[in-house]
């Protein structure tokens, strides 16, 4: 169809519809829906969380399950891992399933990818999104949007913008200079938009410079609208509107809500009741509609066409396009993706004295220790949960891939009580109070029978791993600590995990260590004394698979760090330089408009490595480090001009080990002087490459102008820097194989 006929045929729906439809069209109708207008044929727009996978149904107006079992379906690596894969075919591919997926559900919109930048390291919702940096979160974004909208179905990108904490999600004011906004906080939202052509996208619940992200003016129309020219739809956070006014005259479409009485929403009745006083112009209601008709083509939900009428004239209505694609869920393909995705997605930290692989060949006896190695963790974290059509636990995993001749033996080893916050319904209440459960998670008090449970679980893991040869301990987080509406409140590991790992290496220096978690841990107790520690975040239905295959070396890891590990919050920049978390609001407060709790992000530009970096903060590992079964050489770096762009930069890697494997080859860069206000480097591009032992491959990267430029405070734009600067290449930010040094005029 072309441009400017479409046009036309949404002016012509428009011009149909009364007040009343077009406000139907703008607030939801359900809980996953939009309203319709059945007279002229336009359906709800359907939509479903979740970045994982898609959720599992509801009732229109009830925060329950339907409950059948129609809708389990593939669970997906979380975000967290998907960027820990550093492959861009792969997070097309996560995209593809989700995308299939949510159509053969019968959806039009999957609320996914969530990729807000991880900030601060006790958010709940970190497992949700992909990295601390601005650069990997837009390199991977793009192919997964792509992914997904390949199936007439739309993604929604979330949650715009600065979301960077569940404590008080919906009343905390993030203050923050422009600079740190364009450099750290816009770029993946803006890739999402102008590369992917995402068609939907969420707004916040969190205000930004005193307003709702949801309604916000500066963001949805200055920026997503007028800056980037974004005509696609704008969906509010759930509860995250506040405001008929605000909420009209933004460039937000449709209001989505947690409450039933839906036709009261602020953009139902009390919108229609302001455009009929003359308050809101109904031009501000047209807009949304614009979009919405413009979403609906895109996705093939409807096409308008003209209706012959007994008086001759024709009327322009909407009706279901017949090829639409139907999608499919929990095929193979689906499965095989998800596996070869959570493949790449473990992070191998430390692997001393060759102590990993375990050759299965090599091992009659295997001792695994650890809740999270026998725990499904797909149907937990909040609207990101899942009804998983299965799910590979890391035990399952190595009982599987170890096989009948090695005796896989199991023991809990750490203590995990009932899951406290969740029952069916626990979204009823997501935009009340959630973070007393965080109380009741923490300050939690065991009884004398679970004081008994946590010392027997660690003493019988303790005599066991004495006489197994090989161990491996699976602890880390759960979706009890990484959930949606509570943040942690230290990065310490939960359920006496250190003390156990402690005692473990103590009888058995050789055990291996496996750390599942969507945020950092502290892993200070015991982490030198580890000889092999392994890293995952919620890696899908066939995590355990994955995991398995790389402890026994049938598959060689080449995970990396999509975000530093520090060691403790008061290490990290929001707690040096922010005020995270701030006191709580009172009640009263939260009703007068511009008197919330406030962030100021003071670090700046200096989040995550640019900050450790800059400062000379000693971490557990640092971003991008992940390490392999065989070794890589760099070499041969050249950086010539390259028409069109600014920089043409060419580097050699070469497997010089037994073993075949993947390397993430990394591009940071920085001023050779580093300037006060400019972190020491950079991550400008990488690329994931496969090697055979012995061959090399040559790596070629562009850099443009953007990447040497900087955001001007002063004088609100980009302005492209001078002089001497250094272009790495390494293995990790903290691992530079190669410099080079080159003149910017
Ligand atoms: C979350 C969104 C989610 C929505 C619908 C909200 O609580 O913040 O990410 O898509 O609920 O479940």
């Amino acid at each position: 169809m072309r441009a400017g006929s479409t046009e036309k045929k949404i002016e012509a729906l428009l011009k149909e519809l009364t007040l009343e439809e077009k406000a139907r069209l703008v607030h939801a109708s359900e809980y996953f829906r939009s309203g319709d207008v059945p007279r002229l044929g336009i359906p709800k727009i359907t939509m479903s969380d979740g970045p994982m996978g898609v959720r599992n149904d509801f009732y229109p107006a009830d925060w329950h399950p339907v409950g059948t079992t129609a809708d389990a379906v593939s669970y997906l690596p979380c975000n967290s891992a998907i960027a820990a894969t550093w492959n861009k075919e792969l997070a097309r591919t996560s995209g593809s399933v989700l995308g299939r997926e949510a159509r053969g559900r019968g959806k039009d919109m999957i609320l996914a990818p969530g990729i807000n930048i991880k900030r601060n390291p006790l958010c709940g919702r970190n497992f949700e999104y992909m990295s601390e940096d601005p650069c990997l979160i837009a390199e991977m974004v793009v192919p997964l949007i792509e992914g997904i909208q390949e199936n007439d179905v739309s993604a929604c990108v979330k949650h715009f913008a600065c979301n960077a904490q569940e404590w008080e999600r919906l009343w905390v004011n993030v203050e923050l200079d422009e600079r740190t906004l364009r450099e750290i906080y816009l770029p993946g939202f803006e890739a999402a938009v102008r590369r992917a052509k995402t068609y939907g996208l969420m707004g916040s619940y969190n205000l930004v410079r005193g307003e709702h992200g949801s309604q916000s003016r500066f963001l949805l129309t200055k920026i997503l609208r007028e800056e980037w020219g974004y005509d696609g739809l704008v969906v509010s956070d759930w509860g995250a509107v506040h405001d008929t006014r605000a909420a009209a005259e933004s460039g937000l479409d449709i209001e989505m809500g947690v409450t039933p009485d839906f036709d009261d929403y602020f953009l139902g009745r009390p919108l229609i009741e302001a455009v009929r006083k003359g308050e809101i112009a109904e031009a501000e209601v047209d807009k949304k509609v614009r979009h919405i008709l413009r979403f609906m083509l895109r996705v093939r939900l409807i096409e308008i066409v003209q209706k012959e009428q007994k008086n001759g004239k024709g009327k322009m209505v909407a009706v279901p396009v017949a090829d639409r694609d139907p999608g499919y869920y929990n095929g193979d393909i689906m499965h095989r993706y998800a596996k070869e995705t959570a493949r790449e997605a473990v992070i191998l930290l430390k692997n001393e004295k060759h102590r990993l692989p375990v050759r299965p060949s090599q091992t009659r006896k295997l001792l695994v220790i650890g809740e999270n190695a026998n725990h499904l963790h797909a149907n937990g974290g909040g609207s990101g949960e899942i009804k998983a059509l299965y799910e590979v636990t890391p035990l399952m995993g190595l009982a599987r891939e170890y096989g009948g001749n090695t005796e896989v033996k199991y023991v809990p080893g750490y203590y995990v009580p009932a899951r406290l916050a969740t029952d069916a319904s626990w979204q009823e209440d997501s935009t009340a109070e959630l973070m007393t459960d965080t109380k009741r998670r923490d300050g939690r008090k065991y009884d004398a029978r679970e004081k008994a449970l946590i010392k027997k679980y660690r003493d019988e893991a303790v005599a066991l791993a004495k006489e197994y040869d090989d161990v491996v301990i699976v602890g880390g987080l759960n979706h009890d600590y990484d959930v949606e509406g509570m943040d942690r409140k230290d990065l310490s590991l939960p359920y006496g995990q250190d003390e156990l790992i402690k005692a473990v290496l103590a009888v058995n220096p050789r055990a291996v260590v496996v750390m599942m978690a969507g945020s950092p841990v502290d892993m200070r107790a015991w982490k030198d004394d580890a000889q092999a520690i392994l890293w995952m975040a919620y890696n899908g239905m066939e995590g355990g698979t994955a995991l398995a295959e790389v402890i026994s070396g049938t598959v060689n890891p080449s995970g990396k760090l999509p975000e530093s590990l520090p060691a403790e919050f008061a290490q990290t920049p929001a707690a040096v330089c922010g005020d995270y978390p701030g006191r709580k609001l009172r009640a009263a407060e939260k009703k007068v408009m511009n008197a919330h709790l406030t962030q100021t992000f003071k670090e700046g530009v200096f989040v995550g490595y640019r900050y450790y970096e800059k400062f000379g903060v000693p971490l557990q590992f640092p971003f991008g480090h992940g390490l392999s079964y065989t070794e890589y050489k760099y070499s041969g770096l050249k950086v010539s001009k390259a028409p069109g762009a600014l920089f043409e930069v060419q580097v050699k890697v070469k497997n010089t080990g037994h073993v075949s494997g993947k390397e993430a080859v990394q591009l940071y860069v920085g001023e050779k002087t580093v300037s006060e206000e400019n972190p020491v480097k950079e991550l400008k591009a990488f690329d994931k490459v496969e090697l055979q032992p012995g061959e090399e491959k040559t790596l070629s990267f562009t850099l443009t102008e953007r990447d040497f430029s900087h955001y001007c405070n002063e004088e609100n734009c980009w302005k492209r820097m001078k002089g001497r600067m250094v272009i790495y290449v390494g293995a990790s930010s903290a691992d530079v194989r190669l410099k080079k040094e080159v003149t910017l005029s």
